[in-house]
């Protein structure tokens, strides 16, 4: 028998973003976020749901500009502190010891150590609530040359992703194959 659970968001599982600004003095700061996703094709353009009191909302309004990287597994100690502290009164590359890298393409940098990315430029925000959904335009991705395989695509199990369970707040990694893509309901 299925229970209610009350009016919640439990897209499952959600994924493990890292989100890079500059605030207005040019500090770089990284805050983790799981409310985000692709959300269009073309023009590319992903998407990550901010609260108005997180230093990074106030640093998309005032550069206009984020990226978005894949942390992988090997990070869940650093990816965890950028979601427990606020750039506001830390600063979050210098206590992890990871690098900020200035993109060349956006106003805002990324994680060096980090092996997925990409460079946004903000196209729409919408005020929802608590969170304001920020949706920005890819003008690059970029993956380290280490995580692409064979068939020169992106090879998930090289780039160890973590997801993030909603209702428990944990990180898993990701799971087995299951099925090929516009293939497996074939036989139906
Ligand atoms: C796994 C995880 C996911 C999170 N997802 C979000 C999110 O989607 N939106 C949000 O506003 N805060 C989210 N947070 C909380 C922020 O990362 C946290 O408030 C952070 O300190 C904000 O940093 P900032 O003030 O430097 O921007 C998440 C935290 C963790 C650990």
């Amino acid at each position: 028998m299925m229970k209610s659970l009350g009016a919640k968001p439990l897209i499952y599982p959600a994924p493990v973003l890292v989100v890079g600004t500059y605030n207005k003095n040019g500090t770089p700061n990284v805050m983790t976020a799981a409310w985000g996703g692709i959300c269009c094709s073309q023009p590319p353009c992903v998407s990550v749901s901010l609260r108005k009191v997180t230093h990074s909302h106030n640093n998309i309004l005032e550069r206009h500009a984020f990226t978005i990287s894949i942390p992988s597994e090997k990070h869940v100690k650093e990816v965890d502190y950028f979601g427990l502290v606020t750039g506001k009164t830390a600063e979050k590359f210098a206590a992890t010891k990871l690098t900020p890298v200035k993109s060349k393409l956006v106003d805002a940098p990324y994680v060096k150590e980090f092996l997925l990315v990409m460079e946004c430029k903000l196209v729409h925000k919408a005020d929802l609530g608590l969170h304001t959904l920020f949706v920005g335009e890819v003008i690059d991705a970029k993956a380290d040359e280490s995580i692409i395989g064979n068939c020169g695509a992106i090879d998930v199990k090289k780039l160890n992703p973590m997801v993030f369970t909603p209702d428990t707040q944990d990180y898993y990694g990701v799971g087995k194959f299951v099925g090929k893509v516009f293939s497996a309901g074939k036989g139906i």
